[in-house]
This record gives structure tokens, C-alpha cells and sequence, in this order.
């Protein structure tokens, strides 16, 4: 159905930004305070694929908070805080966070953190941990926040890559039924690193006080209780606000890097555009932080807009019960729900009816925005259904910073059609093209890649890596962006992401890399070789399985082997991970050149026919791993 047939301005904005993206994004860059404007909008001789905005300088922190408080509208919330899980909450004004904010930036600066610095932030969901990354880009210094759910060798990949001066960390993080405790985990990472931050910032929680470790570490509170107040410090458009680490194909993690004008511009534009939100609505994105989803949406992009935001440590079931969701709702007066369909099917799952949504007033809940993995039709029905309130998947990837495709509620919604991911964005002229970069008919599945220059807010690229940066997204179809997600695009230009074209998996909505597991696996001492595949998986999308070939002599139990390896990816890359199942095969199905064919064994895992590919070696080993797969009911 054509957008403009219901009302809806889509198809006319999506018109206009094509016809001049420059018009388009210089009108918005318009609503940014800048201290000196963009002359230029878009310089496509500067960095790989060209840069935005290359003359202005601003603060992002300045825009998120200063200027809403210069502007008289200090005492309007910034920042509620809700905490089922320690049983507190707490709310920021404007004027508030703005002081908070200064206050660490000024501890910060007092150890020597300034312009283009680094700043490991690893936190939980506590206020404390927007408040680190808006004090760095107070500083026009450069955060990157590490997911808690990351073991110790996770972060100090990111501690050797990124190199921080400061990290900024708590002592613990609450999961239901379990207290992670963040200081050993720290601790250990640093040991781990080749580079030692100079100092540590740490925010003593009182459900896990701990001892600081003497001329490194300084309680949060009182390092903000001592330092002054730091004004914000203008930086170029062109420079980085934060490096966000996500996997890549190998076990080495991708350093995304989001420079600071675009950002402010892409990000303020979204929240009017896309999610048809203005200063004074409340948006709760319940993700994390340590995600892209969060960076951009429970801290940047609601504060940039002079929205208050929730920042939420809980779970959408468990704290206490699948109503979780819905009390937030209520008890906020939340407009706008973001979160991912995994918690939408945990919610489902345990209240299939709805009961708990009666019992709250959600009549000030307009729409239900879903991303992280595609939306299941039955899910998205269901939760229709429930609320006869829209519901909105769309499309991104922490590369993007935001959404590729969408459903533009700021627009005039066009009509749903569950399964898909909405239309291309303003911003980004999307392709589907075949294995030799050519475009398939409309209806046919092949790469999605957006044709450069990618949008405002899209990596420019890759922390100290433009090489990798080329080589992983741009070389596969020259002038355009590879998005390694397959998909189509119907005839009423309607996208469906239908899955990864790389060894990436998304569980619970978690972006994993099969490769990293598999360098872990390989790691063990009795295994020979080894495939992680992602499996369907009825809650969380999808779950990590292993198959591995033990070494010619290894006579251990299977049973206590597998357990092993379940234990060392926990330990090496995180409890995020979810990888709780290995299975010991004779042989890998493999082609005859020696590839793994991981494809076929993900088909045999979930049940689907396949066809055997033309290539195999031994097509035998196919039923072997039938006979493995069927073995034990997953
Ligand atoms: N710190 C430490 N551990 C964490 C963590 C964190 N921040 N987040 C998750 N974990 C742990 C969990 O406790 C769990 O550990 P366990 O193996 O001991 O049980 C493990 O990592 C796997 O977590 P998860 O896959 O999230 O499963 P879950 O059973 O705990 O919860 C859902 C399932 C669906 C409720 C939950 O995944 C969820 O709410 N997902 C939404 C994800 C989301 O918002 N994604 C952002 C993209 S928009
Ligand atoms: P992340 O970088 O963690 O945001 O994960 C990005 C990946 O998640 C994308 O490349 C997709 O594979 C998947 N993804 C995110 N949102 C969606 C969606 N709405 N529909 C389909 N896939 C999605």
C-alpha cells in the first residue's frame, strides 16, 4: 500500500530527502545548537566514504542537557530511574542530571581526562551509567560502554583496543536471583589488558559494597563530591562521542565509532520522525546501556529532544512478574515502548491472556516500537491484539546507530504488515542485491546494502581500523554499505531482514558471534575441531549450539567434556552468551575444499529439509548429525 493513499507523509518526505539528501539533513542540523554551524553538510572527500557536517563543533551533552535548562525547562524530568530489582527508583530534572553530569565530568578532568580521551564505562542500569557518558561527551571525551553481561576477557579486549585513561564501573549489577559482582570481573580485566587505565571511578552500590583497590580506584560519589563542576567543551562534528564494541566474524570485537554531529542531528531527527515524539513525552527503551539501542535511545536521543527517559534495571518477567512492563507504563505515563520481541515472547509466555495488562491504566501508551531481531508475526499479532495500540518493528544495527527502516510515526503511520521491518528510512537509499552486487527484482531475497553515503550517525568507521572498516562493510559491493543481513523488498517497498548473511546470531536479542565461540571451543584441550551454529528458539529467537570432534585418544565422558565447554564460553565471553549446550560428533559435515558447512547443520538443527549440498565431501555424515542432533530433546 502506498504511504500517501493513508494519510500518511511518508512516501513525500521519502521523496524529499532523496531529491536532496543535503537539503534534507542541513534542515535538519537546524535544530542543533551548534557554537559554530556547518557551512557544509556532507564532504564526500573527507574519511573512507565521506563525512557530515566537517566544519561544525558542538557538544552533544550541551544539546542533551545545558540547553534544555538555558531554555527554562530545568525542572522538567530528564531521567527516571526504576529498579525492581534493588526496589528503588529515582528521578532527574533536567537541572539535576546537568549538575551530576558537570560534577564527574570535573572528576573526570581531574585525572586527566580531556578532548579525544577514552572512558570505559561498564555499569549496570543505574543512572550512574548515563551520567559517565554524558560527562565524557561533556568533555568532548570519548566513552565506550561495555555490556555487564561480558566476562572479564570480553572487557579487556575492549580495555587493549580502546585504551581509556579512566574506567568508570560499580560494584555490582543485580540479575534475578544473583549478584554479579562487577569489581573481580574489573579486576581481572585490567590484569588481563597489555594497557592499564590510570585511575577507576567505581559507584558503590549498597546491595555489594566492596574494597577499593588503593591509587587507582575512587568511590563515584565522592570523586563528584569533590571535583567542580566542568563546563562543556566544544568539539568538531567530525569527532568521535563514543566507540561501541559489537562482534564481528572473528573473535576480535568491531570498535563502531559515532562522531558527534551527526549523531546529534540524526538522533534528534529520529525521535520526531520515526518515533513522533517532542519535548515533555516520556520514552522507555527497555534494553541496556551496554547496547546500541540504549546509547541511543534511553540516553541520547530522548535528552537530545527534551523528552524524559526511563532507564530501567529489571526484566520484562521474574521482577516481579510479567506485568513489569505495563506498571512501567503506567506508572510513568510512558508514551513510546521500545524493547525487543524476545521480552515481548517471555512476557507472552507467561501471561498469554493479558491479565496483568488490565490491571494497569495504559491509556497514555501510544505505540510499541520492537527491534534487535525480526519480529515473528504471532508475536506482533499478539501484542496488537492486547493493546490495539501500533506496533513497530524496525530495522538496525549498532553500525547505523539508528533505524535503517521503520514504520515513521512522526509521519503518519503507513498501514502494518507483520513480518516486515517497515520502509527504508529517509537517509538511506536501500538495495538488495545478488552475490555479484547486482540488484534482484522486487520480492526476491538477496544482501541488503545501502547505497553510500550512509546517513548521519552511521559509523564513519572503524576505531583505528579504516582498513577493516573496507574490507567488512564496504568492499563486497563497491559503493555501497553491506549490511550482512539478507531480506527483501516487496512490491510496495515493505523490507523483510530475514537473517545473517555472516556467523552473526541474535539471542535474546543479543548480538553474538558464532566465530568467537567457536575460537573458544577450539580452545579446549581435547577438541579437535568444532562448529557453533544458531538455532531457532522458541523464546529467545535464537540459542548458540556446538558440535565438536574430540582429538584422536580423548576417552573422557562426552557428558563432562560438553559441560567444560559450556563452562569456558561462560568464562571467556559472558553468561550473555548463552551458550549452554556442545554435542561431540565423529566428523564435521564438511566440502570437499574443507568448509564447514554450517548452513546445513543449522537446517538439520532446526528441523528444515535441505537439500544436499552438491559440494559435500562425505554426504554420510549428514545422518550422523541427525542421529546427534536428535539424540537429546533440546
Ligand atoms: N549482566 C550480567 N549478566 C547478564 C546481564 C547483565 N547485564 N544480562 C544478562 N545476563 C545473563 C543472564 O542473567 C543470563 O544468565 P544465566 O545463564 O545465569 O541465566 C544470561 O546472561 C543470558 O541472558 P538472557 O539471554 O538475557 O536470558 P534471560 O533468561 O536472563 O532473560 C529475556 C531472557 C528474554 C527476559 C531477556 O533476554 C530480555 O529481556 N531480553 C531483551 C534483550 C534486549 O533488550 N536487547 C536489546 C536489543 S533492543
Ligand atoms: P545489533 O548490532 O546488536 O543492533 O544487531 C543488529 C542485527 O540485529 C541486524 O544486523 C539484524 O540481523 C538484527 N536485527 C535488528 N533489528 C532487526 C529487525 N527489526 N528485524 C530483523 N533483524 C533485526
Amino acid at each position: 500500500m502506498d504511504g500517501s493513499a493513508t494519510g500518511s507523509r511518508y512516501d513525500e518526505t521519502y521523496a524529499r530527502w532523496k531529491a536532496d539528501p543535503q537539503a534534507f539533513w542541513g534542515k535538519a542540523a537546524e535544530g542543533i545548537a551548534w557554537s559554530v554551524p556547518p557551512r557544509t553538510v556532507f564532504d564526500p572527500t573527507l574519511g573512507v566514504y565521506g563525512r557530515w557536517f566537517p566544519e561544525g563543533r558542538l557538544n552533544t551533552c550541551h544539546n542533551a542537557l545545558d540547553r534544555h535548562v538555558a531554555a527554562g525547562h530545568g525542572g522538567r524530568t530528564a531521567l527516571i530511574w526504576d529498579s525492581p530489582v534493588t526496589g528503588r527508583s529515582a528521578r532527574y530534572t533536567y537541572a539535576e542530571l546537568r549538575d551530576r553530569v558537570a560534577r564527574l565530568a570535573g572528576a573526570l578532568a581531574t585525572r586527566g581526562v580531556g578532548a579525544g580521551d577514552r572512558v570505559i564505562v561498564y555499569m549496570p542500569m543505574v543512572p550512574e551509567a548515563a551520567i559517565a557518558m554524558l560527562a565524557c561527551a561533556r568533555l568532548g571525551a570519548v566513552h565506550s560502554v561495555v555490556f555487564g553481561g561480558f566476562a572479564a576477557a570480553e572487557l579487556a579486549a575492549r580495555i587493549a583496543d580502546a585504551k581509556p585513561k579512566v574506567i568508570v564501573s560499580a560494584t555490582c549489577g543485580l540479575e534475578p536471583g544473583r549478584v554479579v559482582k562487577y569489581k573481580p570481573l574489573l579486576d581481572a580485566a585490567i590484569a588481563l589488558s597489555p594497557h592499564r587505565p590510570d585511575a577507576c571511578i567505581i559507584l558503590q552500590r549498597p546491595e555489594s559494597p566492596c574494597e577499593l583497590t588503593p591509587g587507582r580506584d575512587t568511590d563515584l560519589l565522592q570523586a563528584e563530591a569533590e571535583a567542580m563542576p566542568h563546563p562543556c567543551v566544544a568539539v568538531a562534528a567530525t569527532d568521535p562521542l563514543y566507540i561501541l564494541y559489537t562482534s564481528g566474524t572473528t573473535g576480535a570485537p568491531k570498535g563502531i565509532v559515532r562522531d558527534n554531529g551527526g549523531h546529534a542531528v540524526a538522533l534528534l531527527n529520529s525521535m520526531s520522525m520515526l518515533y513522533g515524539l517532542a519535548a515533555g513525552d516520556v520514552m522507555w527503551t527497555a534494553s541496556d546501556v551496554g547496547w546500541v539501542v540504549g546509547h541511543s535511545y534511553i540516553v541520547y536521543g530522548p535528552l537530545l529532544a527534551g523528552c524524559t527517559t526511563v532507564l530501567y534495571e529489571g526484566k520484562p518477567v521474574g521482577t516481579p512478574d510479567p506485568g513489569a512492563f505495563w506498571r512501567v507504563c503506567a506508572e510513568h505515563g510512558v508514551k513510546v515502548l521500545f524493547t525487543a520481541p524476545t521480552a515481548l515472547r517471555a512476557i507472552k509466555k507467561e501471561d498469554p491472556e493479558g491479565r496483568h495488562v488490565a490491571r494497569y491504566d495504559l491509556s497514555k501508551l501510544e505505540a510499541l516500537f520492537l527491534a534487535g531481531e525480526r519480529c515473528d508475526p504471532p508475536t506482533a499479532e499478539w501484542a496488537s491484539a492486547l493493546f490495539g495500540k501500533p506496533v513497530i518493528d524496525h530495522w538496525w544495527q549498532t553500525e547505523t546507530g539508528w533505524s535503517i527502516s521503520g514504520n515513521f510515526r512522526g509521519l503518519g503511520l503507513f498501514p502494518a504488515k507483520f513480518g516486515s521491518g517497515g520502509k527504508p528510512a529517509p537517509g538511506y537509499d536501500l538495495r538488495v542485491l545478488d552475490e555479484g552486487g547486482q540488484e534482484v527484482p522486487r520480492g526476491q531475497i538477496g544482501t541488503l546494502a545501502v547505497k553510500l553515503p550512509l546517513p548521519p550517525a552511521n559509523l564513519p568507521t572503524l576505531w583505528h581500523a579504516d582498513d577493516r572498516f573496507r574490507s567488512a562493510y564496504l568492499e563486497t559491493f563497491p559503493g555501497y554499505y553491506n549490511t550482512s543481513d539478507a531480506g527483501m523488498i516487496d512490491g510496495e517497498g515493505y523490507v523483510s531482514v530475514m537473517s545473517r548473511t555472516d556467523d552473526i546470531i541474535n539471542v535474546a536479542g543479543h548480538r553474538l558471534s558464532t566465530g568467537a565461540m567457536e575460537e573458544v571451543l577450539a580452545a579446549h584441550p581435547d577438541v579437535a575441531e568444532c562448529a557453533v551454529v544458531g538455532v531457532k528458539d522458541s523464546l529467545k529467537g535464537q540459542a548458540p549450539i556446538g558440535l565438536v570432534v574430540l582429538k584422536a585418544g580423548v576417552d573422557r565422558a562426552e557428558a563432562d567434556i560438553a559441560k567444560e565447554l559450556v563452562a569456558l564460553v561462560r568464562d571467556r565471553i559472558g553468561p550473555v552468551a548463552a551458550f549452554k549446550e556442545a554435542r561431540v560428533v565423529a566428523r564435521l559435515p564438511k566440502t570437499r575444499s574443507g568448509k564447514i558447512l554450517r548452513g546445513t547443520i543449522r537446517r538439520i538443527a532446526d528441523g528444515e529439509t535441505y537439500t544436499v549440498p552438491p559440494t559435500i565431501d562425505d554426504p554420510v555424515i549428514l545422518d550422523e548429525i541427525t542421529g546427534v542432533l536428535k539424540a537429546a530433546e533440546r
